[in-house]
């Protein structure tokens, strides 16, 4: 059945198809299949202080701006990292900027976060109260003057609803984002949160 379905989705333009996904998640129909699985104990994990009912997470850039967290916990995800989430919100990358290589069963993005932004998405998790453990990713916005400030908005605002912080200083896909990755700017960056996350 899932080859046959697959065959149809494959017709679907692969971010149009993630959108539905999306969609089709937010009319929370999903039902609690992998519940019995879930809930097996063997399967629960201590992870950084947090107890989850099962290890398998769902990584930032399926639920980037914190729409269906709480079916994909019905669904049976032991976490969800939501976002990458920007201060402000930002279109990202010119369409088409989601491709599918069939042959080798992968997917190239270069979406370029976009996202509400951290206000919108800030409101809609304080108004949906989360059924499991939430993670949130930030990032910096493209046009931002200092970058490494927005990662401090990010970590201030999330605080209060997270359970735990990531930031994405990998992404190919927002030009220089990889400069972070030199030994200075990192650990001038991991001070600076370090300082924020002890004010
Ligand atoms: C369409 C798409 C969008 C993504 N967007 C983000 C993102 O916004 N932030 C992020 O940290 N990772 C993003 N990722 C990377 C995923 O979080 C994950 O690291 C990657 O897909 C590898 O995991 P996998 O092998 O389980 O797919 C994205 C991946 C895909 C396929």
């Amino acid at each position: 059945m899932y080859s046959n379905l697959r065959s149809l989705i494959f017709k679907i333009d692969p971010e149009r198809a993630h959108f539905l996904a999306i969609q089709s998640l937010k009319l929370n129909l999903v039902s609690n299949i992998f519940d019995e699985t879930k809930n097996d104990p063997l399967l629960k994990t201590k992870l950084f202080n947090q107890d989850l009912d099962n290890p398998i997470g769902i990584a930032a850039g399926f639920d980037k701006n914190a729409e269906v967290y709480n079916p994909l916990f019905k669904l049976g995800f032991g976490f969800v990292e939501v976002g990458t989430v920007t201060p402000l919100k930002q279109y990202g990358n010119e369409k088409p900027r989601v491709f599918r290589l069939v042959e080798d069963q992968a997917l190239i993005n270069r979406l370029g976060f976009n996202n509400h932004g951290s206000d919108t998405i800030l409101n809609r998790i304080k108004s949906n109260k989360k059924l499991g453990v939430l993670g949130v990713n930030v990032g910096p916005n493209k046009d931002s003057n200092d970058r490494l400030n927005d990662y401090l908005i990010g970590l201030e605002k999330f605080s209060e609803v997270a359970d735990y912080i990531t930031i994405n200083i990998s992404s190919p896909n927002t030009e220089n984002l990889r400069n972070f990755h030199d030994e200075n700017k990192l650990k001038e960056l991991l001070k600076s949160i370090s300082e924020k996350k002890n004010n």
